[in-house]
């Protein structure tokens, strides 16, 4: 079946077209859109982004369908992201794509962001199908899920407070970095200076004695770094020496924290495959110590590319076509939701 995907739930307005069936699904087109009027503000204001999708929306589809080779009438179904995310931003995708859908006489599939972040990663990868540990990390979430197929997620732990990505989106804000900061921090990271490093910061949620069945055992929490990297800032006095140093010194101390939960849950249910999602699975770092800690306990490592990590609508289309061919369509009703829970949970 052939699927044009829609994303628009934060910045990036996107439209991307897939084709296959069950776990043989390629990627025929790819068109994201970010939108740049959000950067002298530090971060993503809404009402900028929903106009910014409403003048976009119309040009990228039409490209995405034109790089596939295809037109609407053509398609078996429209996949549309209709959650979590800045509503007003949402709307606009998923009105369009509703639209669109009834304009061709063709069916419509609403997909949750989250879930799209989970099937990102088997676009470009035959392995990436589970069973399997997903870590997704993104600039709203963060969650670590036991996958034992598709659709059937045992949520195992999330963030306390700020997400992953927003992590090193604040941090970023704190050394004078430009948003978003989680490709900032990486590059200034790589330059350390003092070896071993002057900084240290202590491990965010993590200590030896947690157990399986504390309530703190896979959660995480990232505040309390981020107050620990301010501090350490103010306390400094030359800044811009230390820099990379702390740079690098708080990317360590959540790199281990997301490790050793992802480590944790790989261990408990026996799993031989880690995949990755979100836009922090961009990081190098993240990704090569994730390796390191795993692949001596025989688990693959599974990271889709920073354009099928960060938002795209690819893996909306990707999860579209599995919810299209267990005939999950979305009533033309489907509304947006600034929060809703990933679908397909299992209770532990
Ligand atoms: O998944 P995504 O594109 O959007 C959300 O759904 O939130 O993730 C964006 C987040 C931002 O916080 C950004 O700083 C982070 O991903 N990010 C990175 C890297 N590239 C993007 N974080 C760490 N290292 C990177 N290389
Ligand atoms: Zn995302």
């Amino acid at each position: 079946m052939r699927v044009l995907g829609i994303e628009t739930s934060c910045d990036e307005t996107s439209a991307a077209v897939v084709e296959g069936s069950g776990s043989d699904v390629a990627l025929r087109s790819l068109v994201i859109l970010s939108q740049d009027a959000h950067r002298v503000f530090g971060g993503v204001v809404p009402e900028i982004a929903s106009r910014a999708h409403l003048t976009a929306i119309v040009p990228v589809v039409e490209r995405a369908l034109a790089d596939a080779g295809t037109t609407a009438s053509a398609l078996d179904a429209v996949a549309v992201t209709y959650a979590p995310g800045l509503v007003g931003a949402l709307l606009v995708g998923l009105s369009f794509g509703k639209a669109l859908a009834w304009a061709n006489r063709i069916r419509t599939v609403g997909v949750h962001h989250m879930e799209g972040h989970l099937f990102a990663t088997a676009l470009e990868h035959a392995g990436a199908q589970p069973p399997f540990t997903a870590l997704l990390v993104s600039g709203g979430h963060t969650l670590l899920l036991d996958v034992e197929a598709w659709g059937r997620y045992r949520l195992l732990g999330a963030t306390r407070d700020d997400a992953a990505g927003e992590a090193f989106d604040k941090v970023a804000k704190l050394l004078g970095l430009p948003y978003p900061g989680g490709p900032h921090i990486e590059r200034l990271a790589a330059g350390q200076r003092s070896a071993p490093n002057r900084f240290r910061f202590t491990r965010p949620m993590l200590r030896s004695d947690q157990r399986l069945g504390d309530p703190d055992y896979y959660d995480m929490s990232f505040s309390g770094l981020k107050t620990a990297v301010l501090t350490t800032v103010r306390a400094s006095t030359d800044r811009e020496a230390d820099r990379a140093d702390i740079a690098r010194a708080f990317q360590d101390a959540l790199t281990d924290t997301l490790v050793e939960k992802t480590a944790r849950a790989v261990d408990a249910f026996g799993r031989t495959r880690v995949v990755l999602g979100g836009g922090v699975a961009c990081n190098g770092a993240l990704v090569s110590a994730m390796r390191e800690r795993l692949a001596p306990r025989g688990a693959a490592i599974y990271a889709p590319s920073p354009r099928l990590a960060t938002d795209n609508a690819a893996m909306i289309a990707r999860a579209g076509v599995f919810h299209a061919e267990r005939g999950d369509w979305a009533p033309l009703d489907l509304d947006a939701f600034a929060s809703a829970p990933l679908p397909g949970l299992v209770v532990t």
